[in-house]
């Protein structure tokens, strides 16, 4: 245990509620967060962990249009589910809230006026298209075009694919929107942009200094922060956080760009968790306490806008506005954990784009350990990785459950039907105590990797720790030794059940619910760490919405070796994973995800 708490803010990004989410937002964002965050408490350090849906902008409208709802309806919808899968994945938010909040516009408001205020964003004329059907604008990547430099035809108002040009959608020939194929038109508007090159040096000052930071993701933001140039912050909206500015706060068409205000929630989350707890100030210590490591979990396509545009709107914002006050100036990232990308069965279905594994199709017929256990074993940490069933049923019966899950099985079956308790120990001999010495090793082998967010390494170290006890356990053979020395078999057991017991807390942050589980089979008490709750919170204006937390400092688990006490009754042992039948998974998956991809 610390002796000096670290303050820890684990910022995770903000899952567009548009629809379910599938397993790669997850390996992305999810998983790592959560066991960052799970081994900085089981540590002792206060974490602050945050996130909610991100459920403004163009992505949620064109949905909503698709699907024939309003935006409101949709974003509750997939909000709801988004917020159960994660629960059920036990992603230990310590508030996992949404962007409609009144809180939420409230702290963009103020961060947004404060920056116009000091001048940081400022109104300029641009040309924009526009939908002829509907009147509002078409984001550059829903028109589509010929390009005007090599004459490929399908080329996006961002970019061509097939020259790989930047272009503007003003250049394409025959230029028409994606989503009704009518040409857009093209006029004047006025937008106000968040002025990037006049932080241009103290962003390179500031990444430059980030020697910890992933080599690429350090590199790509240098890169940005040569090129820096003025960025529209307001779109041609009628579903937003409305624009706190003269001449734009009254208009129905206005409203801050997406982007912009999802990246305050990780502010505004922090303050309603305050507030929700009866604290108001309490978000303070992480915010405004220069001691406080923020860590930002992402995909890779997220890290501009935590790299470049939050940590702009965070010195623009300096120690202004209604939050900040006179009390200091807010905290940038400490750092950046970005993951690669993961690509679903990229083989068999490269040429049906859209095939994807829903998280919650995986829960309702798969453990959430199991799931986690793959996407941290075998995810895309640092490459982009496919996902297959038949790995992940390889992994899962033959790692997790042929290493792990079989050390404990072993263990507690022999240990429970000879004794019912954990036996006492005799002395032990240098087997014994090595083995022991390797184990208790591991908090501080598997700890480092963990604060490093090196997380693959990190349960490969501990699943090596596994395999080291499960030889110990052949070669003591306690089953043999048993019937000619019981008190030699109970030193054995007594060794093993405390190597057990200490590999539970080493692999909580990966797999919290088997943790849990084996907690109690050796007759230990409470949360190890969990569980996780959704409730419903009332806003000072009335208005209400639900939310993911729990209460996390009545956790039993620390980041300690064990002290596991002889006699303490054992429970009548259970597997703690499921054996995967690769004649029926793997078939079944695959046929699922076939009709999928043809739309059945
Ligand atoms: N909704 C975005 C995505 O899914 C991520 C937003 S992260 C935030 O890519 F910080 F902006 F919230
Ligand atoms: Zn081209």
């Amino acid at each position: 245990m610390n002796d000096q708490p670290e303050k820890i803010l684990v910022a995770v990004a903000w899952p567009y509620a548009n629809g379910p989410r599938h397993i790669g937002h997850v390996a992305g964002f999810g998983v790592p967060s959560d066991i960052f965050a799970r081994y900085h408490r089981l540590k002792g350090n206060d974490v602050l962990m945050v996130s909610g849906t991100d459920e403004h902008g163009t992505p949620i409208m064109v949905t909503a249009d698709r699907e024939g709802v309003s935006p409101k309806e949709l974003a509750d919808r997939a909000s709801a589910i988004i917020r159960d899968d994660l629960r059920r994945l036990g992603i230990s938010y310590d508030l996992f809230t949404r962007t409609t909040t009144s809180n939420h516009h409230e702290v963009v408001r103020d961060v947004f006026r404060t920056l116009w205020e000091k001048g940081a964003i400022v109104e300029q004329t641009t040309v924009g298209a526009f939908s002829a059907a509907t009147g509002r604008t078409l984001p550059d990547r829903y028109i589509e075009g010929t390009c005007p430099i090599c004459g490929f035809g399908e080329a996006r108002g961002d970019q061509c694919d097939n020259c790989g040009n930047q272009l503007d959608p003003i250049e394409l020939i025959e230029p028409r929107s994606k989503i009704d194929g009518e040409p857009p038109l093209f006029r004047e508007t006025s937008h106000l942009f968040l002025d990037l090159p006049a932080f241009a040096e103290r962003l390179a000052d500031w990444i430059g200094a980030q020697g910890h930071w992933r080599q690429n993701v350090k590199r790509f933001s240098l890169e940005l922060v040569k090129e820096l140039r003025r960025r529209p912050v307001t779109r041609d909206l009628d579903w937003g956080v409305r624009v706190p500015v003269p001449g734009y706060e009254e208009r129905e068409d206005k409203r801050i760009y997406v982007w912009i205000d999802a990246v305050v929630g990780y502010l505004s989350a922090s303050i309603e968790w305050a507030a929700n707890r009866g604290l108001p100030d309490a978000w303070r210590d992480w915010w405004q306490n220069p001691d406080a490591r923020h860590y930002y979990f992402m995909g890779k396509d997220n890290i501009v806008f935590h790299s470049v545009i939050w940590p702009s709107q965070l010195l623009g914002y300096g120690e202004g506005g209604v939050y900040g006050g006179d009390r200091g100036a807010l905290q940038l990232p400490y750092d950046i954990v970005s993951s690669e990308y993961l690509t679903m069965e990229g083989k068999q279905f490269s040429t049906s784009r859209d095939v994807v594994i829903y998280v919650g199709d995986v829960l309702d017929r798969y453990s959430a350990d199991a799931l986690r256990f793959y996407l941290t074993a075998a995810g895309p940490e640092t490459q982009d990785t496919d996902f297959t069933w038949a790995e992940f049923v390889r992994r899962v019966n033959d790692e997790l459950l042929a290493n792990w899950g079989n050390l404990v099985h072993r263990v507690l079956t022999s240990a429970y039907r000879t004794f019912g308790h954990v036996p006492a120990a005799g002395t032990l001999d240098d087997a014994d105590r090595a083995v022991l010495a390797a184990v208790e090793a591991g908090f501080d082998s598997v700890g480092d990797l963990l604060a490093k967010a090196r997380f693959k390494a990190a349960l490969a170290e501990t699943m090596r720790l596994s395999s080291q006890v499960n030889q110990y356990v052949s070669e003591q053979e306690p089953w043999a030794v048993i019937k000619a020395d019981p008190a030699r078999a109970g030193t054995i057991l007594y060794v093993a059940l405390r190597c057990i017991d200490n590999l539970k807390v080493l692999f909580t942050p990966f797999l919290p619910f088997s943790s849990q589980k084996l907690h109690e089979l050796l007759g230990h008490e409470g949360w190890l760490a969990g569980p996780l709750e959704i409730r419903e919170v009332t806003e000072s204006d009335g208005s209400r919405h639900e939310v993911l937390g729990g209460d996390y400092a009545v956790w039993v688990g620390r980041w300690q070796p064990s002290a596991l006490r002889a006699g303490q009754v054992l429970n009548d042992p259970q597997p703690l994973y499921a054996k995967l039948d690769p004649e029926t998974v793997i078939p079944d998956e695959l046929a699922r995800l076939e009709a999928r991809a043809s739309g059945r």
